[in-house]
């Protein structure tokens, strides 16, 4: 199995094969005991349609991570690097992000939440309504294309935060422990849906998640982190076949990257 060892985790990247590249990133926050470092010195590059996740435990700075990778966060030190330029913003059309919890608008309903992005791009009404509702059947929402927000559950806000981002059709996709709050049947059949998007349209995806069965199951590579203050302890390479299935988590290869990652995120606490 390749892996890049601790010291080539933390060597200086090109950025020219990276769809985008994390370049000595810092973030310190002020707070009234000192300066808080929530993410330290962390360098990573993807490369275009690689699916990469994020682990570490709770803390160690993934969502900060994110936020910046996004252009919604500054750096106080380092570079995010998207298409050879720094980012100094948010870019929805390269970047897009789905958080942890969906941030739906109150006042629109599933089906217009999840058009919002298209018609901020200037698609047209009959067409954006149609990507939507294929989108919402996508997520499993079919038939609560009308509901408003408060009309549905955690998990289904979810789904059509899902939704959206996956409409939006960003050639980066970041996605902030997405399915967390769904319930185990959902978040295995939205895994193998947006694992069949990605094959079909080749995203390059950041991916942060607790579940290190999911981490396996779904990524490339998984990036491991430690307790604060976060920086990358390794990049371990999944190289499990693929498509993936129910059966590819009982294999004993499974078992043993699955392992190996809960090693070293307890042995960072
Ligand atoms: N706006 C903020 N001000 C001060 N501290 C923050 C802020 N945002 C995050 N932190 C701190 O930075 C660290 C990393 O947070 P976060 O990125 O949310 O971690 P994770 O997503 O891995 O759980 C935590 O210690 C958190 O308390
Ligand atoms: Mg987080």
């Amino acid at each position: 199995m390749a892996e890049v060892t601790d010291s080539m985790a933390h060597a200086p990247i090109s950025s020219e094969k990276f769809d985008l590249s994390v370049e000595q990133v810092s973030l310190h926050f002020e707070t009234p005991n000192g300066v808080l470092k929530a993410v330290d010195e962390v360098s990573f590059g993807v490369e275009t349609g690689r699916f990469v996740g994020l682990v570490g435990p709770s803390g160690c700075g993934k969502s900060s991570l994110l936020l910046m990778m996004a252009g919604l966060q500054k750096a106080t030190f380092g570079d995010i690097i998207v298409e050879g330029e720094p980012l100094t913003g948010p870019r929805p059309q390269d970047v897009g992000v789905i958080f942890q919890e969906s941030s739906l608008l109150p006042w629109k309903t599933a089906s217009e939440n999840v058009e919002f992005p298209l018609a901020l791009r200037g698609v047209d009404k009959a067409e954006r309504k149609q990507l939507a509702t294929d989108m919402l059947k996508l997520v499993g929402l079919s038939g609560f294309e009308d509901r408003h927000p408060f009309e549905l559950s955690g998990g289904m806000k979810q789904r059509v935060s899902i939704a959206r981002g996956f409409c939006q059709d960003p050639r980066i996709l970041l996605m902030d422990e997405p399915f967390a709050a769904l319930d185990e049947q959902t978040r295995m059949t939205l895994g193998d849906e947006l694992l069949r998007i990605w094959e079909g349209h080749r995203k390059t995806v950041v991916f942060v998640t607790h579940s290190l069965t999911e981490a396996v199951y779904l990524c490339d590579d998984v990036i491991v982190m430690s307790a604060q203050p976060g920086r990358i302890l390794e990049r371990i390479e999944i190289d499990l076949p693929r498509p993936r299935t129910y059966e590819t988590m009982a294999t004993a290869d499974f078992g043993r990257l699955r392992d190996r990652i809960w090693r070293l995120i307890r042995g960072s606490e």
